[in-house]
């Protein structure tokens, strides 16, 4: 078999640079170890960027989104006893966010694929990938038992955080070094239960933070700041409602409860691998980068990485013209920096860190006082949220 651009990983990044390319007519085959129905029913963020929206829109996989995700034109920060809007709308000149999950974008993508004829391949096993230091990488895999091989002339490495393809760039030409890891975890829950507040609550509180998010009518998303070692089994349903009501009730929110029916601890890491790019392989998403959940970047940074990358192999395949390529690295990791520092930002100003001495706690409530009450400062927090304009 022989494409263009072979992309390992049927994610957010993956699918939409395969979508990306066939729009400028490069072929691409896409491969995941995952069986679709996983891909479509993982349950990860829920916060679309104006960019990635406005992509979806453009790029005609936009449909559904517009249909059954909510527009939110502000968030709310809940602390010392009131609940502060930002006006994410006014302060970023008309730009908001959608809450719109990141399985529903992919099984857009994915129907939108297979509609237009391409190869997506589920269920691969025994991946492996040759040749990236040459100009015909080959990547091979097993499907529906039988052995396929792919020669191709690049590769894209969107294989997410438990990536195989970062780790063929050879070590002393990569730096993997930009770690940190956080003291605490979230514990997610998904409910049947009616929405508790019209938008987002990000909320410092004593007992640490805790959000309460949405996903539709009938479902809502909560999550509150864990000690990592949690077991979710430790955790009734009542205990969880009166943590999440305790967080947020001192500032005024009443939590509307309902059925549980997932649970789970989500680890908090910040990584960065530099650089994003060796011979004919370019990483995409998480495979190079990973962000803690505060900010809701993840799906959004995976979208502006394969929008570059789209753009860059455009410009080899239309005028054998390398620039974008080679420069692809550096176009991309401004953003995925601006992105760390601002769930770190966001991660830093409302979470609860157990070394943290009154002073930490009163300078954490002065930062938020200044983020929600001068108005300069909430247009940072605003045009970041929002997300900046796509390179
Ligand atoms: C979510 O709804 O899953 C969600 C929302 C906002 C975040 C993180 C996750 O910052």
């Amino acid at each position: 078999m022989r494409t263009q651009v072979g992309i390992v990983g049927a994610g957010p990044a993956g699918l939409m640079l395969s979508h990306l390319l066939h729009l400028r007519g490069v072929e691409s085959v896409v491969i995941d170890l995952r069986t679709r129905e996983d891909i479509e029913e993982t349950i990860k963020a829920g916060v679309l960027e104006q960019g990635t929206v406005d992509l979806m829109n453009q790029t005609g996989v936009g449909d559904r989104m517009m249909r059954d995700g909510f527009v939110h034109h502000g968030i709310n920060l809940a602390f010392s006893g009131t609940i502060h809007r930002v006006d994410l709308y006014e302060l970023s000149s008309g730009r908001a966010v959608t809450v719109y999950p990141q399985h529903e974008v992919l099984k857009d993508l994915i129907a939108r694929r297979v509609a237009d004829g391409g190869d997506v391949r589920f269920g691969v096993s025994d991946t492996t990938v040759e040749g990236i230091d040459g100009d015909q990488p080959v990547v091979r895999f097993v499907h529906e038992g039988q052995r396929q091989q792919l020669e191709c002339d690049f590769v894209a490495g969107c294989d997410g955080s438990q990536t195989y393809t970062r780790f063929l760039i050879p070590e002393g030409t990569i730096r993997t070094d930009f770690f940190r890891q956080y003291p605490f975890a979230w514990f997610g829950i998904l409910a049947e239960a009616p929405p508790s507040s019209d938008e987002l609550i990000y909320a410092h509180s004593d007992r640490g933070f805790a959000l309460i998010s949405t996903r539709s009518p009938s479902v809502q998303r909560l999550y509150f700041q864990c000690d990592p070692a949690t077991n979710t089994d430790d955790w009734s349903a009542d205990r969880i409602w009166e943590e999440i009501q305790a967080r947020v009730g001192t500032a005024g929110a009443t939590i509307k409860t309902g059925k549980i029916f997932a649970k789970g601890v989500l680890q908090f890491r910040s990584f960065v691998c530099e650089p994003m790019q060796y011979g004919r392989l370019y990483l995409a998403g998480d495979s190079a980068h990973t962000v803690p959940p505060t900010g809701a970047k993840g799906l959004n940074l995976a979208v502006a990485d394969v929008h570059a990358l789209d753009r860059a192999l455009g410009a080899f395949y239309d005028a054998k013209d390398t620039g974008l390529l080679e420069a692809y690295t550096q176009t991309v990791l401004k953003r995925v920096w601006r992105a760390q520092h601002f769930s770190w930002w966001m991660t830093s100003m409302l979470h609860r860190f157990s070394e943290a001495t009154d002073f930490d706690l009163r300078r954490q409530i002065a930062e938020l006082e200044m983020v929600t009450s001068t108005p300069s400062a909430s247009r940072v927090l605003a045009e970041n949220y929002t997300g900046l304009p796509l390179t």
